[in-house]
């Protein structure tokens, strides 16, 4: 941006935008290649896309309706341990809390879709087009923050204020306790039993006991299930990450013989098709709702198009149960790790979903997932009858939550 003294406004510069789609000069090895080669970006911009561009590796003229789901970013441990040599460690952002790196990531995350989406998602954000969902957790709700600050840096006209060149998005959430959602924090009865079963049966699995042993000595406290190992991993990651030496007795194990059952743990909430129906079946309904109302969606009825961009902010946990849900086996999501459906159109009516992950947020391009449960491309009703069948009717009730 560049401050105009003459009308006293932040301008932005009048050269093309960073990361919008671009075609980059050719390099001058031989005049008639350089024509041919500029000869054929030209035409493909000219067909809405642009076959040089980073940002773009696919045709998006088929595109209708983006879902993201990603993991917050880089924050401090949110537990400690009894010989924890930084059990005092006062870490400014408190347990749990977002740091400036994971403020970074989600902020690079929302540039990323940026660039990618440029010719999908509007340069300017407009509350009709798209609706972000976080976890209540703070982390969480500061990294929708941040990634909305890189997915909508204000246009000229959105600018409000010289010196602030971002502007306020809504971020929804529920409280911990009503969020069968994103969190699925909401409590369960059925789900409850089943997850505590699962557990219960990882502490007698003779795989682990040497593990169970060593950590339990150690650390000086019981550790007896891959819960106990995921809370212990999860704060030698963070502890490490901050550039803290962790003591000498976790080389043996960390992160090498801990990391199995760690996911085994992220994995146990959302462990077969029943727990899926609990954990992921809220969200599955939200997004089968969102994809119906673009599938039947008329332009010509002159209605109100319907949202086009969903985001919704996580945990781990979340990432690991949609993407159990989708068929997959074992994943420790890292920070800012994403998820993310498209739907397309292609020709008139013919409707189909592309997924992608996106592993960190320093990747360039999302890698394709193949769909274990679809044809590929996976069509529009394939789709939903594979999530159809992990929504629960009445959830309440499937949780034998009993009223008050
Ligand atoms: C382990 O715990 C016991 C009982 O709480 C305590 O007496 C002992 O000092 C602890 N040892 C270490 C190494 O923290
Ligand atoms: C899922 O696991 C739970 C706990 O072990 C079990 O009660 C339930 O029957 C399982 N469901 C399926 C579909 O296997
Ligand atoms: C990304 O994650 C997937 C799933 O865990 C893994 O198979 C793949 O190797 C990872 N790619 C990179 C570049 O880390």
């Amino acid at each position: 941006m560049e401050y105009d003294n003459e009308e006293n406004t932040w301008r932005r510069p009048s050269v093309p935008k960073a990361g919008r789609v671009r075609c980059e000069p050719i390099p001058r090895r031989s005049t008639t290649v350089a024509v041919v080669v500029l000869g054929l970006a030209v035409l493909s911009c000219l067909l809405g896309y642009c076959v040089l561009s980073e940002t773009l590796p696919y045709e998006t003229r088929t595109l209708r309706l983006v879902i993201i789901f990603f993991r917050h970013g880089a924050r401090t441990p949110t537990t400690t341990y009894k010989s924890d040599p930084f059990k005092v460690y006062q870490w400014p952002e408190g347990l749990g809390g977002l740091t400036n790196l994971g403020k970074l990531q989600l902020y690079e995350l929302g540039k990323k879709y940026r660039n990618y989406y440029a010719n999908f998602i509007d340069g300017e954000y407009y509350e009709k087009d798209v609706y972000v969902r976080s976890s209540d957790k703070s982390r969480c709700l500061m990294s929708a923050y941040t990634f909305l600050a890189g997915l909508y840096p204000p246009s000229e006209r959105q600018t409000w204020h010289p010196e602030i060149p971002w502007q306020p998005i809504p971020v929804h959430s529920l409280p911990r306790d009503l969020d069968n959602i994103v969190a699925s924090t909401k409590a369960c009865n059925v789900w409850k039993a089943m997850y505590d079963e699962l557990i219960e049966e990882t502490s007698s699995d003779a795989k682990y006991t040497e593990l169970y042993d060593y950590l339990s000595k150690y650390t000086n406290q019981t550790m007896r299930n891959v819960r106990d190992v995921d809370f212990l991993y999860s704060t030698l990651l963070s502890q490490q990450e901050a550039g803290l030496k962790l003591p000498e007795w976790t080389k043996n194990v960390f992160p090498n013989k801990m990391r199995t059952p760690f996911m085994l743990s992220l994995a146990l909430l959302s462990y077969n098709e029943t727990l899926q129906r609990f954990q992921v079946g809220p969200l599955f309904s939200e997004m089968k709702e969102n994809l119906e109302k673009s599938v039947s969606y008329q332009p010509e009825d002159h209605g109100p198009a319907p949202r086009s961009l969903f985001v919704y902010s996580g945990h781990d946990v979340n990432v690991v149960g949609v993407w159990r849900a989708l068929g997959y086996g074992l994943l420790e999501p890292e920070y800012g790790a994403s998820l993310v459906f498209e739907l397309h159109e292609e020709n008139a009516q013919n409707f189909f979903l592309k997924v992608f992950y996106r592993n960190n947020t320093k990747i360039e391009v999302p890698m394709e997932l193949k769909l274990p449960f679809c044809d590929d491309p996976c069509p529009y009703s394939q789709f939903v009858q594979h999530i159809d069948k992990l929504i629960p009717k009445d959830w309440e009730a499937e949780c034998q939550n009993i009223a008050h």
